[in-house]
This record gives structure tokens, sequence and C-alpha cells, in this order.
């Protein structure tokens, strides 16, 4: 749960989609967080306050004067919260915030707010592209307030365009990233994910059970701590996370060439994808027939794209994954070792509820240097955390030698 004893304000003002903040505001819940609605008159047009109201439990702040009104609330909410979300935010309202005017309730919470906002623009598409939007938006972002882009798609005026709320989801993932320890910030990490495609004709395959949902949640979480991320990832049915650059490739070649173009310039490789070891030799261009009773083909070993990445290395810590059936400790040893690995992570993937496909992953992380560590059954997310933890011991001790050395 990721806003688990978490407070937080959620400022809605009055644009069309202000009635999928209803929405926004179960997602933060679910995740364990306790919310605050906060309406400006405009928003109050569109969905009655007891919407919100009959979902937090809590009353909903509206006015800043009159006899339902906290006569310090204008001060007081913008700092006991964890955090501000404002979604969605009209152009009229950010305009307000970057001027610096307060002549409502919302408005003045953002002048005197000293915890981290996230602020979702929404509105129609010409005013969005407007210089006087985008300027006011930069000056925003420079006072250190997280702005999300809004998505493309048709909008409520009838075009189609640039200018629509993002959806609740990854309001949640942008919003957790305000919420979380930055220990990854100024750090850039390549994350690899799923499995690979490796095409006997234009309609076959060969692959591998990999849902990509480990190497998700890693870039997922890596970019809620402040990391620079980039995403490799197989052919998986996952959403691109908040946040992270996503390159997305098919084979293990393509994979290969993508790791090789970004290694040089990361602090940080970790590698989760299932990369498969064999391709059909013979990649047919048309489609092969039902024409014979058996058939063979002939597979060739694709490259370790892991063990390539040993000769390249200059300051990266590098991370592998050991998915094992047998001898699940001697055997992602014996990998770390020929792949010249700073830690690697091995789970037993002949448990149901671990590794391939489900939500949840018992591993085991082994570091180069020091003890094996037994992690207890955790969701992806946790694991991900755990070793990201690891990373950021390992980089902080690279960072150490190098000052030594220097
Ligand atoms: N890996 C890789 N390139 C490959 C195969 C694997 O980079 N062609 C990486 C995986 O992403 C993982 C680690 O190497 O981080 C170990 O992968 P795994 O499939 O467990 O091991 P293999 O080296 O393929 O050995 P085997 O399949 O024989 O167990």
């Amino acid at each position: 749960m990721v806003f688990l004893g978490k407070r937080i304000l959620l400022g809605v003002t009055g644009g069309i989609a202000a009635y999928k903040a209803a929405e926004l505001v179960r997602r933060l819940m679910g995740g364990g967080a306790r919310v605050k609605v906060v309406m400006t008159a405009a928003a109050r047009e569109f969905v009655g306050p007891l919407t919100f109201a009959a979902l937090t439990g809590e009353k909903v702040a509206t006015a800043m004067f009159g006899p339902e009104s906290d006569p310090l609330e204008h001060i007081s909410l913008g700092q006991e919260v964890d955090a501000i979300v404002v979604a969605p935010a009209t152009a009229n309202f950010i305009g307000k915030v970057a001027g610096g005017i307060g002549d409502d309730l919302l408005t003045t919470i953002m002048l005197a707010a000293t915890v981290p906002v996230l602020v979702c623009p929404a509105m129609n598409a010409e005013m969005w592209a407007n210089p006087v939007v985008q300027g006011n938006l930069a000056r925003l972002k420079g006072r250190g307030l997280l702005v999300m882009e809004p998505a493309a798609g048709p909008l409520a005026c009838g075009a189609v365009g640039l200018g629509r709320l993002p959806e609740p989801d990854l309001i949640v993932e942008a919003a957790a990233g305000l919420l979380s320890v930055r220990d990854l910030a100024g750090r850039k990490l390549l994350v690899t994910a799923g499995p690979t495609h490796e095409d006997f004709d234009p309609v076959r395959f060969l692959t591998n059970r990999s849902s990509g949902k480990q190497g998700y949640a890693l870039a997922r979480v890596a970019w809620r701590r402040g990391a620079d991320v980039t995403l490799v990832s197989g052919p998986t049915s996952l959403p691109v996370p908040y946040g992270v650059k996503c390159v997305m490739v098919r084979s293990a070649r393509d994979m290969q060439a993508a790791v090789k173009a970004h290694f040089p310039e990361v602090d940080a490789l970790l590698m989760a994808a299932a990369v498969s070891d064999y391709r059909p030799t013979q990649a047919e261009v048309r489609k092969i027939k039902r024409a014979r009773e058996e058939m063979t083909f002939h597979l060739t070993q694709n490259p370790d794209i892991l063990k390539q990445m040993a000769p390249l290395k200059s300051q990266q810590i590098v991370v592998g994954f050991a998915a094992e059936t047998h001898d699940l400790e001697a055997e992602a040893r014996r990998k770390m070792r020929e792949k010249h690995l700073d830690l690697i992570v091995a789970n037993d993937v002949n448990r149901p509820d671990s590794g391939f496909q489900v939500d949840t992953n018992e591993v085991t992380l082994i570091p180069r240097v020091g003890e094996a560590m037994p992690l207890p059954l955790l969701s992806k997310e946790e694991v991900a955390a755990k070793i990201l933890d690891q990373v950021v011991a390992l980089l902080e001790t690279r960072d150490e030698a190098l000052t030594k050395n220097a």
C-alpha cells in the first residue's frame, strides 16, 4: 500500500474532468491514503461536494468564509497533509497559482503550502497550447511543483488533441513519486523486462512465460525514488509506468542493441528480462504451411546480453536475475561469476505464487560480496524496493571508492 498512513489533499477545480476526480479518490484511498477534498466554486458546478464527502468520509472544504468554514484551513490544510494533488487543474487555476493569486480557498492553500504538489492539467487543446498557459506551467515547474502532461484523445469540446486528464492510475503513480524517499535522485537506471519473441515465421514465435511484472515494478519504484529510468521491454501487456522512458523490443537481438546503446550512460543496469536463449536459425518470410506430418527446426544460441556488457563496464552496477527450477543458490552464484554481476536476484520458479505471471515473488538477493539475503513472499513492488535498496548501497560504495581514488 503505497500511501499507507499518508494524508493527501485533493484539489478539484472547475473542468468537465472534475467527475473523474471521484475515481481518483477511490484509487488514492485504495493505496491506503486518507483524502481531504477541496473544491473550487466552478468545480461545484460540475460535481456536488456530497459525492466526495461520501467517498472520503470527510467534510469537503469549499469556501474560505461562511459558517461552515474553518477560519484557519486556508493556512493549515496545505501544511498538515503529506502532499497536494490538484486534478483536474484548469488553465485559470494554473494562471492564478503562477501569479501568486489567492482569491479562493484552494488558491490560498497553494500560497501557504509547504508540502509537495502534483498538478494535473486538463483543458481544451488550444488552451493547453497557449503560450501563456505554457509559461505559467513553466513557472510552476520552476518552483518545484510536479506537473503532469495531459493525455491526448477526444476532448469534451469535440476536438481531438492534448488536454485530457491522465488516467487515475497514472495520477496515482505520479503522486506516489511525491511521497517516496528520493534516494535514487540523479541516478540513471536501465531496466529490462518481459520475454523476447523469436520468430519462426510472420505469425509464430518462440517465447517464455515472463509477464514483465517484476521488471516493470522495478522501473516504477525506481522512478518514484527519483531515478531517471529507461525501460527496455520485450512484448508485454503492461502499461508503461509513469515517468519512465520505454524502448519496446521484440527479439533478444533487438534487446541486445537497445541495452548496448544505453549502457554507457547509466549508473546501473538491472536485467530482469527473460531473454530467450535460442532463436530459430531461419526465420521464414512466408507463413509455414501445415504440409508435413513432422517438422524439425534448428535453433541458434542468442547472445548473452548481460555477459556482453561486462567488458563495456566502466562504473556501472550490474544486477542480474536467475530463474531456476533446481540448485537455486549454486546456479545463481555461477551466473553471477560468469556474467560479472554485482548482485543477482534468484527465484525458484517452481512455486505457484512466485516468479512468472503472478503479482508476488519470493527471491533471494545474493551480492557478490557478502551473505545471501532470502526474502519472504512479497509483492513485486516490495521485491523491487528491496533490490533497489541494495542498488542504492552499491552506488554509494562505488561513489566512495571513486572519491578515494580521485
Ligand atoms: N540473460 C541475458 N541474455 C541472455 C540470457 C539471459 O542477458 N541471452 C540475462 C537474464 O536477463 C538474467 C540472467 O542473464 O538477468 C540470467 O538469465 P537466466 O535465463 O536465468 O540464465 P541463462 O544465462 O540463460 O542460463 P540458463 O538458461 O542455462 O539457466
